[in-house]
């Protein structure tokens, strides 16, 4: 089959599908080209995400998290719970179910939307005219075809980093996807990374009664985040019995025969040994029945065929692009983990929204400053703009306000008051510059920073808001108010 597009899009993700709806939605002819299969050899859509991201892993934190409560926070509201368990199939089953309803979701979009789906790996064949003519794209897999397309976005996604000369085998070194489909409740489980994923996945094995360890190499807890927050975080995830060690140096790991040797006595597994010299530079051994290696993610380029045109990537193989994704070659775009900044669906979801207004003819803008950021922990963790060390190590002159959800009512009523919510805005204009919560519903609340943000709101906008009592979100007025020092409830 042989077809010309206005746009191709290569790659079904965040970044890609949402690109093909926007512009089919601007009156475009689009096709879309993914790979991922389901276990049936059918299109799973959605990318990592959708498959083994963002959606299963927050179904797994949600079911995690109700066992948790049932354990130890029910009995506070008298409530007794006797003989509780946990079906880990069913918990998967479920996590699955709901993967299924979002991967037909989008199929059920394309067409709504008229975008031709093609069911294939995508790879660049050649560029016609030097691309001014547009390029044609191969697609191999069960329906083979050639199209030709005007536009190309390229949304190729990322994948695990493996550690070096420890290939994933899914089985005991496991990556996001296999830590997903765990079978049992592991006794020990040991992740490589203190990162996004190795806190989720450590959390949800460890509600569930694994004995969870985790090793990260530098020696600073979530770098990324405000200190404070990370300090409290750690303080409340050592608590709930996740041993995290920090400033450590990975060694050798030695796998063991499959269903010999492991102590949880559960014989699908064998056991893992990971050797790596502590903080203090002392030599240790970790044994475990399954190992995730959470140590970042690499750009999705292999089987794009960059080279048939001359697409340019930079050294980690990401695709160069500039401010509006554009790379070096005309008419082709790359949006979403494949390019440069942080590897977020929502970020690749509005970058292909730009993408695709910009082919259109208009104005498509993403504020890079006002992409939030949330760990789906207990407690959560979410914030927007900078933190106060980046405005320290900048030089900018800052106010700092504070909120404890300990004298947040509707927090007390919860039974969840760990944490604060805290804003940083500039000390002449009292624009916020960050937003940075680490508590319940900081995935929620952190919405309302986003937008007091790009609206360039102050502190004193958020503090002259009425906010329904009792709730989460008087945290966030308290800590605008906090700012100018004149909190009403701490
Ligand atoms: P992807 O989602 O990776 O999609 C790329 C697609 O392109 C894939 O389907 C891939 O198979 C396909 N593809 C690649 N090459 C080709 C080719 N040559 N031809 C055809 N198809 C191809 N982000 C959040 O914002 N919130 C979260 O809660 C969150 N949780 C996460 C949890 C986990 C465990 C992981 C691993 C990631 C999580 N992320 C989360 C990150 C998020 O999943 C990514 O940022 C997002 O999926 C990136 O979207 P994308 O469209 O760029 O790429
Ligand atoms: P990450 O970048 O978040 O964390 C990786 C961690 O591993 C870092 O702390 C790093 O210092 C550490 N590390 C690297 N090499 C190491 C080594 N050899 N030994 C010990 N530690 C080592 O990466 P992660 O967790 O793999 O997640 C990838 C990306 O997926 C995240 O950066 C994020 O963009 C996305 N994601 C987002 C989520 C969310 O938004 N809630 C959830 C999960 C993933």
């Amino acid at each position: 089959m042989s077809k010309t597009f206005d746009v191709v899009v290569i790659g079904g993700g965040p970044g890609g599908y949402i690109a093909a709806i926007r512009a089919a939605q601007l009156g475009l002819e689009v096709a879309c080209i993914d790979e991922w299969s389901n276990t049936k050899g059918g299109p799973a859509l959605g990318g990592t995400c959708t498959n083994v991201g963002c959606i299963p892993s927050k179904a797994l934190l949600q079911s995690s998290e109700n066992f948790a409560h049932a354990a130890h926070g029910f009995a506070a509201h008298g409530i007794g719970v006797a003989g509780l368990t946990i079906d880990v199939a069913k918990m998967v089953a479920r996590k699955d179910a709901i993967v299924k309803q979002n991967n037909d979701g989008i199929q059920y979009l394309f067409k709504k939307n008229k975008v031709a789906f093609f069911h294939g790996r995508g790879s660049f064949a050649r560029a016609l005219d030097g691309g001014r003519g547009g390029y044609e794209i191969a697609v191999a897999g069960n329906e083979a075809a050639t199209l030709t397309a005007r536009q190309v976005v390229v949304a190729t996604g990322s994948s695990a980093r493996a550690l070096p000369g420890l290939p994933f085998d899914e089985e005991r070194i496991l990556s996001n996807d296999g830590a997903l489909r765990i079978g049992r409740v592991p006794e020990r489980l040991g992740i490589v990374g203190s990162g996004v994923i190795g806190l989720e996945m450590g959390s949800v094995w460890r509600r569930l009664g694994a004995q969870v360890t985790v090793l990260e190499a530098l020696p600073v807890f979530l770098g990324a985040a405000d200190e404070q927050v990370a300090k409290e975080a750690l303080k409340a995830f050592t608590k709930q019995g996740l041993a995290i060690e920090l400033g450590v140096k990975v060694g050798e790991v030695k796998i063991g025969k499959a269903g010999k040797g492991s102590k949880s006595g559960n014989g699908d597994h064998g056991d893992v040994s990971v050797s790596y010299t502590d903080a203090k530079g002392e030599a240790r051994t970790l044994e475990v029945d399954r190992l995730i290696v959470s140590v970042g993610r690499a750009p999705n380029t292999v089987g794009l065929a960059p080279e048939a045109v001359g697409l340019q990537l930079d050294e980690r193989g990401a695709v160069v692009v500039d401010d509006e994704c554009r790379t070096n070659l005309p008419g082709v775009w790359a949006v979403g983990d494949v390019v440069r900044g942080p590897m977020l669906a929502h970020k690749a979801e509005e970058e292909g929204v730009a993408v695709a207004e910009r082919i259109a003819g208009q104005h498509g803008h993403v504020d890079f400053g006002t992409i939030p950021w949330v760990i789906y922990t207990d407690p959560e963790i979410a914030w927007v703009g900078q933190t106060e060390q980046q405005l320290k190590a900048a030089g900018r002159a800052y106010r700092a306000g504070s909120f404890p959800f300990a004298a947040n009512g509707r927090a007390r009523a919860l039974g969840n008051t760990t944490g604060f919510v805290k804003f940083l805005a500039d000390a002449a204009t009292d624009e916020i510059l960050g937003v940075h919560i680490v508590g319940p519903l900081a995935s929620e609340l952190i919405a309302e920073a986003v937008v007091a943000m790009a609206f360039k709101a102050s502190s004193e906008d958020i503090a002259r808001i009425c906010h329904a009592h009792p709730s989460l979100g008087e945290a966030m007025k308290e800590a605008a108010l906090a700012v100018d020092k004149r909190t009403l409830n701490a």
